[in-house]
């Protein structure tokens, strides 16, 4: 009797703790809250001079339906929603509209010499807009959200500036959009206190990276040109990890200094894995994620005062490894 009383506690201990690990991970950062909890080392920073986990295609964690040679293994970039990434720590996201018969949804897609797009579609632009809206009504955190590529499927074409607009009145429905009256800010400017009224009140931006689009009035309501933000962001374009690792330490350390600076930290699976991943003959890009990710602390030595990351840019966010990395950059950098 008693052995079994001591069994079950045994495992509901050892679940509690394998839990608090799988979420906590290295240094124990709360990944719904971590902004706030650490306001005091960063609130009177910039965005220069922060590092924040950003998710690469992040609406890609559902496969809903794709193109001919489209799989989940050469579409899904994230195993997670939005809510789950938020939830993590991320704070920067990648989301690429697609309108599909009328609905907004989010996709990754590869256009082919011909024209032709192969690919899939993700999540649904509403539900991560709801996603957002439910976490920021109660995080006093900073979420950005950045529009790129948007494709409308049926006319092979890019968004019109009616269908932005319609996006954009889907968009309105955001809380706690960031509002300024400078349509010229150079966000990477702004302190996080500013941003969230000193830790007071969650933030949300769009930044928007497709040539042609005209803001209008919504600039600086909750709206901003990628060149607000006018991050350098170049990924390596190499399933190889060793080479992706070097090129982005090197151009982090030659670029950081004068730019706002996404460091790339994915690998990408070129024609031969993503046409050979199905078969399991090539890797898919989870399998290169789980590469990339288990590397991740590498990173950590390298940061100078002049050397670092402000968008620490990943593939399949599941956990909170990355905001740990992040907050220890964070707290290396003695602003
Ligand atoms: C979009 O982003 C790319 C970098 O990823 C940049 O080179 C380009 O100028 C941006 N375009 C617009 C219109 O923001």
């Amino acid at each position: 009797m008693e052995r079994k009383i001591c069994f079950f506690l045994a495992v509901i201990v050892a679940c509690i703790w394998s839990s608090t690990a799988f979420t906590q991970g290295r240094s124990g950062e709360d990944g719904s809250n971590w902004m706030k909890n650490n306001i005091g080392i960063l609130g009177r920073r910039t965005l220069k001079q922060i590092c924040i986990p950003g998710s690469h295609d992040s609406g890609m964690s559902v496969y809903n339906k794709g193109t001919s040679l489209a799989h989940p293994c050469n579409v899904l970039t994230q195993s997670v929603p939005i809510r789950d990434q938020l939830q993590f720590g991320a704070r920067y996201f990648d989301v690429r509209p697609v309108l599909e018969k009328g609905e907004f949804v989010t996709g990754h897609y590869t256009k082919l010499p011909g024209g032709h797009y192969q690919g899939g579609n993700g999540q649904s632009i509403r539900s991560i807009m709801d996603e957002i809206n439910k976490f920021i009504s109660s995080h006093n955190e900073l979420v950005m959200v950045r529009l790129s590529k948007s494709l409308n499927t049926e006319k092979r074409r890019s968004f019109d500036s009616g269908e932005w607009e319609s996006l954009f009145q889907l968009l309105d429905k955001t809380k706690n959009l960031f509002y300024t009256s400078n349509g010229n800010i150079y966000l990477p400017g702004v302190t996080l206190d500013q941003f969230t009224n000193k830790g007071t009140k969650g933030a949300v931006l769009y930044i928007i990276n497709e040539s042609g689009v005209n803001l209008g009035s919504r600039l600086g309501k909750g709206y901003f040109y990628y060149s607000n933000l006018d991050p350098y962001s170049k990924y390596s374009n190499t399933p190889h990890l060793q080479t992706m690792m070097k090129d982005q330490i090197n151009k982090m350390k030659g670029s950081s200094s004068n730019s706002y600076f996404l460091l790339s930290w994915t690998l990408t699976q070129g024609g031969k894995n993503a046409g050979l991943c199905r078969v399991k003959m090539g890797k898919s890009i989870k399998d290169l994620s789980a590469e990339a990710n288990s590397r991740i602390w590498d990173i950590v030595p390298e940061i100078g005062p002049y050397a670092f990351p402000n968008i620490l840019y990943v593939d399949d966010i599941k956990d909170t490894s990355v905001v740990n990395v992040v907050m220890e950059i964070n707290k290396k950098l003695k602003v």
